[in-house]
């Protein structure tokens, strides 16, 4: 499984902090605890060979040896000492019951020791005093000036404390194992928790790439994994609507193509194989040639919205007067409004207003709004359109018309693509549906806004802003 991946990484990571720490740890502890414990037994040592010089004083002055010989019995037993007396040679004369019969009257070769104790101090010494033990011992050496006596040495094995700090790593490497253990349980624990959720997300990946976008993730924790999801969820839900888009598109655009192509070809055929006489035949034609127009618009203004939405457009921007550009359109639909019989009423806020914009597709959004004004006004309608500025930088730019309208629902979809709100195409036979969704993606690409308002059979009113021109002559 991939999961492996991060638990392993993680237990690495764990388990090596684990124990370098407790490495770093155990040594210096057993490095502070040898100290102590060498120091502890020291003194302990001193006491007992104060006490002993007390016991021997004691009995060298009575004659009574029985106390101290139980003394000594009793040290060796619980301290793991052996005692020892040498004279002012160095001597061994007297020992605790386990100190062999044939060290007696031998001597201490240490001579920095003996002179110690000789001038009365207390000497200590680790090793194995002149090859008389076989370990190496800890011995403390105790001056005590009673008869032919100099001094007492009280010896306690090395590996006794090494045996002690043994049993102390023994305990941390039990612990360090039972941590590992426990780390090992937690980590693999908390490794599933996070994996278990990306592991579900690269499922449902997959899933997506294969095309099926409903697919998506439940995890709900409020961490960074929770977040993923939830963008991970986001993403989807886009791509599906995307999809959604993409196939609506198509089935449009080819219903769009379809009819045209169907009346173009039926009445080709019928004209060529003389169903439609030659007198007829013009009418017809001109019918052909209505379609293939319309067929040459669509396929524009598709490659328009594409151009717009995949914003590989380029704005060629320049300063012109928005007055001169409304006057060029209105000329070039001159006919259409004198065919419905229109009333026009132009308001211009000021005799000239210079905007900043790209000059060509500013007079498409112009025409796509008129020609539904008058797409969409009565026979001898009104339509009004209006400069109004705003704002110290902007214009607002009006298109009015007084005609059927658009329904509250409707204003939510007439700037989607290939969106009627008469779905039968029935009334207007040349809309796409696509004028609104490239004056929304025109505007979009200049950074500007449009707004519908419209109260059905009152007045429809579009509204859009553009940014002035540094150049106003009232500026
Ligand atoms: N001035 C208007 N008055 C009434 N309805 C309108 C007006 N402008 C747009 N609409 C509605 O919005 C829809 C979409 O408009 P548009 O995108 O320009 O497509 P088309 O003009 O190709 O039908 C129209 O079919 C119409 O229903
Ligand atoms: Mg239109």
């Amino acid at each position: 499984m991939n999961n492996k991946s991060i638990f392993k990484k993680q237990l690495m990571l764990y388990l090596g902090t684990f124990f370098v720490s407790f490495v770093i740890l155990g040594a210096a502890l057993s490095a502070v605890y040898t100290k102590y414990y060498m120091n502890e037994m020291k003194q302990d040592l001193i006491n007992q060979g104060r006490k002993v010089s007390e016991e021997y004083t004691k009995a060298y002055f009575t004659g009574d040896f029985q106390s101290l010989a139980h003394e000594l019995q009793m040290l060796e037993e619980y301290m793991s000492a052996g005692v020892f007396f040498i004279n002012s040679d160095g001597v061994l004369i007297l020992g605790s019951p386990g100190i062999p019969e044939k060290w007696i009257g031998q001597a201490v070769t240490n001579q920095k020791a003996i002179e110690g104790i000789l001038n009365g101090n207390i000497v200590t010494l680790e090793g194995k005093i002149n090859g008389l033990f076989e370990e190496p011992v800890l011995t403390v050496g105790y001056p005590l000036q009673v008869g032919q006596m100099a001094g007492i040495f009280m010896c306690t094995s090395m590996p006794e404390i090494e045996r002690s700090l043994h049993s102390m790593y023994f305990a941390g490497f039990i612990c360090l194992l039972a941590v590992m253990v426990m780390g090992t349980i937690l980590v693999y624990i908390f490794s599933k928790k996070i994996t278990q959720p990306l592991l579900q997300m690269n499922e449902a990946a997959k899933v997506i790439a294969k095309g099926d976008f409903e697919q998506r993730v439940e995890i709900c924790t409020d961490d960074e994994v929770g977040q993923l999801a939830e963008s991970f969820n986001h993403m989807a839900e886009n791509l599906h609507q995307y999809e959604k888009n993409r196939r609506d598109f198509i089935a449009n655009v080819s219903h769009d193509l379809r009819s045209p192509l169907t009346s173009i070809q039926g009445f080709l055929s019928a004209i060529l194989d003389g169903t439609i006489p030659e007198e007829k035949q013009s009418r017809y034609l001109n019918i052909i040639l209505e379609e293939t127009q319309r067929l040459t618009k669509l396929t524009n203004d598709i490659v328009d919205l594409s151009m717009a939405q995949t914003s590989k457009m380029t704005l060629n921007k320049s300063d012109f007067d928005i007055n001169a550009l409304i006057r060029e359109t209105l000329e070039r639909m001159e006919a259409r409004f004198l065919e419905k019989e229109i009333v026009l009423r132009v308001i211009y806020a000021q005799k000239e207003t210079y905007v900043l914009a790209d000059r060509d597709k500013i007079a498409r959004v112009l025409y796509n709004l008129i020609d539904n004004a008058i797409k969409f006004s009565y026979q001898k309608g009104e339509i009004e359109i209006e400069t109004v500025p705003f704002d110290f930088h902007k214009i607002m730019v009006i298109i009015r018309d007084f005609g059927k309208g658009i329904s509250k629902e409707e204003q939510k979809c007439i700037f989607d693509r290939f969106y009627k709100a008469d779905a039968s195409r029935g009334e207007d036979k040349n809309g796409s549906g696509l004028g609104l969704s490239i004056v929304k993606e025109f505007l979009l690409a200049h950074g500007e806004h449009i707004a519908v308002k419209s109260e059905p059979d009152k007045a429809t009113e579009f509204i859009f802003s553009l940014p002035l021109a540094e150049r106003n002559p009232s500026k």
